[in-house]
């Protein structure tokens, strides 16, 4: 059967979609992906040595997709440029920060779930990530109600490794379902939680006694659109947002 084929068949039945394997879901996936979008995505650009504020991994080695599992991974969608206030470039200063947008750390160390590891092309290979913050949803129930009712969260690697040493960090945002669904991704979730991240971080915000305010540069050709390699084969639109956050 062609996959444009398999796809009529797993669209017209429902009981028939339940026996798929997985391979063959991915040929499916696949093949609507080509039939919404026939034109390859636009090429990717080429890595260049003159960031400012930040290196792209892809000159040594690392990628902006993390690595969930060895092959799959998940978007590294927001760059928090070295051009931001040198405190939040700081592990405390950055949790300071992130509280003034809404995230805090996991609830209780309850998380359920496994490190990931990203290579930023900064000598160090994979490493695991340094930080995994949740969206606050209300301070009587902090994180801990997030954890139950799903929300946005991101992970964070800071590249310092000696080849890049720039103490940006690359977060990974996405925006995930309720524990009934065991923290799967939403559909586009990825999209969601970055430019949920963004919306958060818009305006000036504050957090015990220091204020910021936050520059954005939205990027396109760092990383490819679409659902590739992405885990839970999620697409996402490729589009990387890179924060300046200064201490006003
Ligand atoms: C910030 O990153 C740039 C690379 O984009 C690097 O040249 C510079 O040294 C870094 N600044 C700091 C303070 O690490
Ligand atoms: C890089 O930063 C992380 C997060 O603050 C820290 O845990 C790690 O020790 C740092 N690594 C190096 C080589 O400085
Ligand atoms: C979890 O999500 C499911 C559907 O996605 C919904 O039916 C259920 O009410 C949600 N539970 C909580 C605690 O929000």
């Amino acid at each position: 059967m062609r996959p444009a084929h398999l796809l009529l068949a797993a669209c017209a039945s429902p009981v028939l979609s339940l026996t798929i394997p997985l391979a063959a879901w991915e040929a499916v996936l696949d093949a609507y992906d080509h039939l919404r979008h026939p034109n390859p995505p636009a090429a990717l650009a080429k890595p260049s040595e003159y960031e400012v504020g930040w290196a792209d991994p892809r000159l040594n080695g690392g990628r902006f997709l993390d690595f969930t599992t060895p092959k799959a991974g998940e978007p590294l969608n927001v760059i928090i440029s070295n051009e931001s206030d040198p405190y939040i470039l700081t592990e405390p200063g950055f949790r300071a920060y992130y509280k003034s947008i809404g995230f805090s750390e996991e609830c209780l160390g309850l998380h359920i779930g496994h490190i990931h590891d990203a290579d930023l092309g900064d000598g160090e290979g994979r490493k695991g990530e340094h930080i995994l913050a949740r969206q606050y949803y209300f301070p009587r129930w902090g994180t801990c109600w997030e954890s139950i009712a799903g929300g946005n969260h991101f992970r964070a690697w800071k590249q310092n490794g000696t080849d890049a040493d720039t103490g940006a960090w690359f977060l990974a945002v996405s925006k995930e379902e309720n524990s009934s669904k065991n923290h799967m991704i939403v559909p586009d979730g990825y999209n969601i939680g970055r430019d949920l991240l963004v919306e958060n971080a818009a305006g000036v915000t504050h957090w015990n006694g220091m204020w910021w305010q936050v520059d954005v540069e939205w990027r396109e050709g760092l990383l490819a659109p679409g659902h590739k390699g992405v885990n839970h084969k999620i697409a996402q639109d490729g589009r990387v947002a890179i924060l300046t956050v200064n201490r006003l």
